[in-house]
């Protein structure tokens, strides 16, 4: 097993390289892309599945491809949901927001070009593998990804809007605008490292777990955080209506709610074989997180 570090610095050395091995793409769409991608951010999701399929024993490199894939993802899903049409956020990532610097219409395509190499890169490294764990990790990243998950969850939160706040509802979004794409890279990564499928369901339950105890703490940040240590702009779900958890509990009752999913996470690792210390102490670590 790496440190944090050390998988971040993978990720890192691999991001672009893994974009510009597509082939030639047109300068203001290569531009606008890896604005936002090369911003940085924590990287949590291509970490956890680098990590993921190592607790396992499987193979970090056939697994890197996959985990850049999964950071474009998650990165076209942050520059569309900065758009003026959706949360309209001017900061992030400590940046101004892509559109505010390439305009809508080149973020929104920015957006589409992250989903779609991220796509072509999973399935060329899958062709290249030659086995199905390869197609099997795709199709869990796109399906948690997608019009069942992520998606489906933005869907939710941006329809919602200014309507009443629910404990169902607010679970809805966040098992699904977050915790899918948090659950998709221990699913990745276990499936790539060739886990049963027992094991498989108890990544995803920790994944799962992780992912709302994520999102909550996000919640609780937009309300208690500041701008030069988020890299983006808080207050923003109380004046713009969000169905969030501290909307529906309040402050305490997250902080608890977060508490109890970080346990139901580590309690899941006692499913899984391996050396799961490091899943344990990252889960642990989203409660004190401050960006
Ligand atoms: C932000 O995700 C969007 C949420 C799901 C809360 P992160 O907090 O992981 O953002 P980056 O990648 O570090 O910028
Ligand atoms: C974003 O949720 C979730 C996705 C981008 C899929 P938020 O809207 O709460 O994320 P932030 O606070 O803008 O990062
Ligand atoms: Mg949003
Ligand atoms: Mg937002
Ligand atoms: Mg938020």
């Amino acid at each position: 097993m790496n440190t944090y570090a050390e998988y971040l610095q993978l990720v890192e050395g691999a991001l672009s390289v893994q974009l510009t091995s597509l082939g030639y793409i047109p300068e203001k769409l290569f531009e606008a892309m890896d604005y936002s991608l090369s911003a940085g951010g924590k990287r949590l999701r291509p970490v956890l599945l680098l990590a993921a399929c190592d607790t396992l024993g499987g193979d970090v490199n056939e697994a890197l491809p996959f985990a850049c894939a999964l950071e474009m993802i998650h990165t076209y899903s942050l520059i569309h949901d900065d758009l003026p049409a959706m949360d309209n956020d001017d900061l992030r990532r400590g940046r101004p927001t892509n559109h505010k610097v390439y305009g809508e219409g080149m973020a929104i395509l920015a957006g589409d070009g992250l989903l779609s190499a991220a796509m072509e890169l999973m399935l060329r490294a899958a062709v290249q593998m030659g086995d199905l764990r390869g197609v099997r990790a795709a199709e869990a990243i796109a399906r948690r990804a997608g019009v069942t998950g992520m998606v489906a969850g933005q869907v939710m939160d941006v329809t919602g809007e200014g309507s009443e706040p629910t404990q169902e509802k607010v679970d809805y979004i966040h098992r699904h605008k977050t915790a899918d794409l948090l659950t998709a890279p221990v699913e990745a990564g276990f499936i790539l490292a060739g886990a049963d499928e027992k094991t498989v369901a108890a990544g995803c339950e920790y994944g799962v777990n992780l992912g709302l105890a994520f999102q909550m703490v996000d919640d609780l940040l937009d309300v208690e955080g500041d701008a030069a240590t988020l890299g983006k702009t808080p207050g923003k779900d109380a004046a713009e209506g969000k169905l969030t958890w501290v909307a529906v509990k309040g402050v305490e009752a997250t902080r608890e709610d977060a508490k109890i999913a970080v346990e139901r996470a580590v309690a899941a690792l006692n499913l899984i074989g391996g050396e799961t210390n490091f899943l344990k102490t990252l889960a642990q670590s989203t409660l004190n997180r401050v960006q």
